[in-house]
């Protein structure tokens, strides 16, 4: 790198040092840090002690060709050489190509065999792992497991597994962007569509992760929800809409689980880029929820370096990249060195905090652990969608398998995404092994099964929408085949799929029996839906995301992915359930929509108080009996939608606000908790920059799901809102209570202000806030603001006004 300066024993040792190390370094060593090191990886200045953390993707696991890419981009770098091929930015197909030669037992050649030597070497230096990472159930399944504990030991398994590689940040852990539409390419690394959903099942994997002394990373903030012109899409938010529905997730993390590591998103909100963007990046994120941590870019998501650095996106990725204009703007004023030292401190500090850094010590893989926590995320996120009693299956059975997904599910995505694993989740083996070979057939025509299981598959793909929610045309083919089969065969068919979203399945719901959404589920995928398909552990996945019926019924069709490079999201706070409440349209499946093997029933809502002032730090706790009437033990799903018919700011017909997920045994009876803040009952409203809980009735309903809700109760909100008549109030809200017109009135009458002057504003300005109005009315009048007499007339107005009830108009 460039010349050594002596240090006098300044080492980064820990988050003390950062402010020594940071007076330490020269210009060009800041400017050096602020991009990456390498493909996937930080800097280093060996002279402070300042250490390169190494970042693969991790959306369902150790993404091994990066690791791979970004070992021999170093080794490049090193020798002086341009890094092009195998360290290219995001260009891992070759490493890719070359695991998977190596775990098929091909013997590599030539060029690539003395590259995989020079890796293994680089390998050698930080680990002692030489064996493939685990793959995990995808974001799509993770949400539907509606459960905190089983996200969260997904990430502390995908946590130690980077601990043991040497993998120093997880990006991806989690993907906190909303479920906008189906048709994204990315859904299946998302959550759900739904904030509260993801608040709480984000942070979890946040916690698991750095649990285990890896720094976790949120990605793309924010509003990261389409891949069409992902770099350059300017999305139109409202406001409302990223503080109710696309920040709540991120906000959780931050807030909720200390993360350490954030990554901007691709696309421009609202006319800036995300990496851009100082509203973003330094008063929400920072200001705002506090966050303490590193942000950096998406790979090549910095479009201007200058106004990065100034907005505070720490880390420009992927490097080596050219830092001149920021040097440039240093010299001629247009940056100033605090704004670049606060960059740099935030990666040091960064740097200094991470335990996997500060200590490298080799650890041994567990890969039973992580099996486990796959397994587990599985089980508990297939979803059943359909039930007509032909599951469980009893045994003994034969069965007949169609579909190549039943000889091995997706798993991932090819792009960062990408897992090179150890094992595959089969289905055919699981149930071969199970039932017996031959009780189980492959895309045969049996005069015998007791059931037909067709896997129906569909590809999720970084860079790329879907353009409709259609079945391949083989794949339909295929599926034709199965349910002919079953017919014939006289048995029940049953549609498993192994999906990346929602697809379009409603001309098919009437044919089958049983319908299970298997998403991507990682590698115990099989051995997890053998024991759903068999009935040793009853499903317990809900839908995190809506099936509409047909793709018209979208709430953003239309308007998705937009045209032109810009996206407008019209459909503001309805996304998902939300818009198909408010339109009444009725979805294929509902949001939170889930079957099981036994059946529960909830009873006796009630509330520990009935009315509660709108103070935010209070709340009240909901309670509700639930009793497993089945005769199978199972876990439940509680689902807790709040509904508020609002005087101000139109709210959704229902939200969901909180859940549980009990293990009930077959008879048994408990009474379940949920507390409720009154912050969490709260709208936003961006003419005040506040969430706002207005007095008023707020109906609580529980059930399970968004259209199966069992129970209610309701809770009474007393207090002040900036919605009370004063300085904000709109004129025609005054207007629309004839007392408070003439309260009005009466007051200014005195100044020469007549109604006259009010009813013209009323016509042209009618939404002109009173406070607006009344300093409007001083100049045109000539009054002076300072006249006792005035001041004592306003406050008399406001006073007057505060106590009476805003009228709706
Ligand atoms: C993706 C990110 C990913 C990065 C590094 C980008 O193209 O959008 O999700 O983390 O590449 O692989």
């Amino acid at each position: 790198m460039q010349t050594v300066i002596k240090a006098p024993n300044v080492q980064l040792n820990g988050p003390d040092s950062v402010e020594a190390v940071l007076k330490e370094l020269t210009l060009e060593e800041k400017l050096y840090l602020l991009t990456g090191g390498s493909g996937f990886g930080t800097c280093a200045v060996e002279r402070l002690g300042i250490p390169a953390a190494m970042m693969v993707d991790s959306a369902a696991g150790i993404n091994l060709a990066q690791y791979f890419g970004d070992l021999y981009s170093r080794i490049q770098i090193r020798e002086g050489k341009p890094f092009k091929s195998l360290a290219g930015v995001t260009n891992t197909e070759e490493t890719g190509a070359m695991i998977t030669a190596i775990s098929e037992g091909r013997e590599l050649e030539g060029e690539a065999a003395e590259r995989y030597q020079k890796i293994c070497k680089e390998r050698r230096k930080i680990t002692d792992v030489d064996e493939l990472p685990t793959c995990f159930p995808t974001g799509m399944l993770l949400g539907s497991t509606w459960n905190p504990e089983t996200v969260e030991q997904c990430g502390r398994a995908v946590g130690r597994e980077a601990r043991c590689f040497g993998v120093n940040i997880l990006m991806g852990s989690p993907d906190a962007n909303i479920q906008r539409d189906p048709r994204g390419g990315r859904v299946f690394e998302c959550y759900t569509e739904d904030p509260c959903v993801m608040s709480t099942l984000a942070p979890a994997m946040v916690r698991g992760v750095q649990s285990e002394g890896v720094f976790a990373n949120a990605k793309h903030f924010a509003a990261n929800n389409q891949e069409t012109a992902r770099l350059k899409i300017n999305e139109t938010i409202s406001e409302r809409a990223l503080r109710e529905i696309y920040f709540p997730g991120f906000r959780a993390c931050v807030e909720q689980s200390g993360l350490k590591t954030i990554m901007c998103a691709y696309n421009h909100i609202n006319g800036v880029g995300c990496s851009m963007n100082r509203w973003l990046l330094r008063d929400v994120l920072r200001g705002e929820w506090g966050f303490k941590g590193m942000v950096m870019s998406d790979w090549g998501g910095v479009y201007d370096q200058v106004q990065a650095v100034r907005a505070g996106n720490d880390l420009d990725m992927p490097g080596v990249r050219d830092m001149a204009p920021v040097r440039e703007a240093l010299e001629n004023g247009q940056l100033s060195m605090e704004e670049v030292d606060f960059c740099v401190r935030n990666i040091l500090t960064s740097l200094a905090e991470n335990p996997s850094l500060q200590d490298p010590s080799r650890k041994k893989l567990d890969k039973c652990f992580s099996a486990e926590a796959a397994y587990h995320a599985a089980v508990e996120g297939f979803v059943l969608l359909k039930n007509d009693g032909a599951l469980p299956l009893r045994e003994p059975c034969k069965l007949a398998l169609f579909g190549e997904g039943c000889k091995q599910f997706i798993t991932t995505s090819r792009q960062s995404s990408r897992v090179f694993s150890y094992k595959q989740p089969r289905l055919l083996e699981e149930l071969e092994t199970r039932l017996g070979k031959d009780n189980v057939r492959f895309e045969e025509f049996p005069t015998h099964a007791d059931a037909v299981l067709i896997t129906v598959q569909s590809l999720g793909t970084e860079g790329k929408d879907r353009p409709d929610l259609q079945i391949d045309a083989e794949q339909r083919e295929m599926l034709e085949r199965g349910l002919d089969a079953a017919r014939r065969a006289g048995a029940p068919a049953i549609l498993l799929l192994n999906i990346a979203a929602p697809i379009d399945i409603s001309s098919y719901v009437e044919r089958v029996d049983a319908i299970i959404a298997v998403y991507y589920p990682g590698i115990e995928g099989a051995r997890a839906l053998a024991d759903v398909l068999l009935g040793k552990i009853s499903p317990s996945g809900h839908l995190s995301i809506t099936y509409p019926r047909r793709v018209e019924d979208c709430p953003a069709y239309g308007f998705f992915p937009g045209a032109s490079y810009s996206a407008l999201y019209n459909e503001d706070i309805y996304v998902g359930y939300r818009y198909y409440d408010l339109k009444d349209v009725s979805p294929l499946y509902p949001f939170g929509h889930g079957l099981s093997y036994t059946t529960f029933a909830l009873s006796n809502a009630r509330l520990d108080v009935a009315q509660v002032n709108q103070d935010f730090a209070s709340g009240c706790t909901l309670y509700v009996d639930i009793e497993n009437t089945g005769d199978c033990d199972a876990k439940a799903v509680v689902q807790v939608y709040l509904h508020h018919a609002s005087n101000v700011l139109p709210r959704p017909v229902r939200e969901l606000k909180a859940f549980q997920k009990p293990f009930l045994r077959k008879g048994e009876k408990r009474t379940l908790s949920f507390r409720l803040s009154i912050e969490q009952l709260a709208a936003f409203d961006p003419r005040f920059h506040q969430w706002i809980a207005e007095p008023g009735e707020y109906v609580l309903e529980a059930g399970f799901s968004s259209r199966d809700l069992r129970v209610r109760t309701a809770l009474q909100v007393s207090g002040h809102t900036p919605y009370d008549y004063g300085k904000h109030t709109p004129l025609r809200q005054i207007a629309a209570n004839p007392a408070a017109y003439a309260a009005l009135l009466e007051n200014f009458a005195p100044f020469d202000v007549t109604r006259g002057d009010f009813e013209d504003c009323l016509k042209y300005f009618p939404d002109k806030e009173l406070g607006v109005i009344v300093q409007e009315l001083l100049v045109n009048k000539h009054l002076s603001g300072d006249d006792p007499k005035l001041c004592a007339a306003i406050s008399q107005i406001y006073d007057e006004l505060k106590n009476m009830q805003p009228v709706l108009c």
